[in-house]
């Protein structure tokens, strides 16, 4: 495939929400005619958050593969991958620990706010603290020019091109390149509650593999203007989770804004609203469903280990070339 490299990852705690599909999925869809694209299953960085639960990881791998697969990502067009299959992976990571401090990782924004909210404090694991250098690893082991990402991953890459510089200065080489971030253009979706984003872990998301009838329950469940008793009232649409899915599926612009209007000023019904994003949500659904239904384990496995396979020669050359320019062999042959 022609065009830039793109590598995007997630970590495979279970499957997707309508929150990746607006947030990543699509673009990926879309990214993938025209750039050389790499999608990373990332289980090893998901392990430094699950490593008492291994088997959970191991069992999301086919399900995100299901979902990514039922969005349209093309594995003729795309390359999905599996990280703890690549070992030139963690032995990049191994040399890249060499070129980062321990200071440089606990002053890392994201990870910070995570020790923080897991309460880790100084019993935070060496392999929580450093998964920034590992996804380094990912990103410079193919080359990637374009990172799509979220906010909270801008200071991932802005490590992986100090580790690129650092390490192209030291050993007088340019065989590492620098990527760019390329953030997305939706925020992130709130969940069905309002109080936070969608996320599995908060039991507040509406998955790709919902059934009609889940969904049609998750949407009616949904969060509005607790104010709004009746439907003469007039209504908030800021925080109501309706509107902030309909402006993130509905099309219809024009509609959306003039059912705000009505809804502002009172004589919209909740229930109104919400049948219509149901149907419009059974729609964008319904496709993939039917796709993830059709794809049987065979055809995934035969997926990830035909991508897995190309990744890691991709991977092995990148880490001959910085072994190289370590001056780190010693046989003749090649091994
Ligand atoms: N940290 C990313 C996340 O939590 C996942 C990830 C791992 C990633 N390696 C990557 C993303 C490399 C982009 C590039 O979502």
């Amino acid at each position: 495939m022609a065009g830039k490299v793109v590598l995007t990852g997630d970590r495979p705690t279970g499957s997707l929400h309508l929150g990746h599909l607006v947030g990543s999925l699509k673009s990926r869809v879309e990214l993938q005619s025209s750039h050389n694209q790499y999608i990373m299953i990332a289980d090893v960085q998901a392990f430094t958050d699950y490593f008492e639960n291994t088997q959970k990881i191991m069992d999301s791998i086919l399900e995100v593969t299901a979902d990514y697969i039922a969005a349209g990502i093309d594995p003729e067009m795309t390359t999905i991958f599996i990280q703890s299959q690549i070992p030139a992976l963690t032995e990049l990571t191994v040399y890249y620990m060499n070129l980062v401090s321990i200071s440089r990782l606990e002053r890392n924004p994201t990870v910070k706010a995570e020790i923080a909210q897991k309460d880790l404090g100084k019993s935070v694991a060496v392999g929580f603290l450093c998964y920034p250098v590992s996804q380094a690893a990912d990103i410079t082991a193919f080359k990637a020019e374009l990172v799509p990402v979220g906010e909270d991953q801008l200071p991932m890459i802005e490590l992986s091109n100090e580790i690129v510089r650092k390490f192209n200065r030291l050993y007088n080489t340019s065989c590492l390149k620098e990527s760019q971030a390329y953030l997305s253009k939706v925020g992130r979706l709130v969940g069905i509650d309002g109080k936070a984003k969608a996320s599995k872990s908060l039991n507040n998301a509406i998955f790709l593999k919902d059934s009609p009838t889940t969904i049609k329950e998750k949407v009616n469940s949904m969060f509005t203007d607790p104010n709004h008793i009746s439907a003469s009232d007039p209504g908030k649409i800021e925080g109501n989770v309706v509107f902030t899915y309909l402006d993130a599926f509905y099309t219809n612009k024009e509609e959306v804004a003039s059912l705000k209007v009505r809804y502002a000023k009172g004589g919209l019904g909740d229930m109104v609203l919400k049948s219509l994003l149901n149907e419009i949500l059974q729609q964008e659904i319904k496709p993939i469903r039917e796709k993830r239904e059709s794809l049987s384990k065979k055809v995934l496995l035969e997926i990830c280990s035909e991508g897995t396979k190309k990744a890691k020669s991709v991977a092995q050359a990148t880490l001959a070339e910085v072994k190289e320019a370590m001056g780190v062999f010693f046989f003749d042959e090649k091994f």
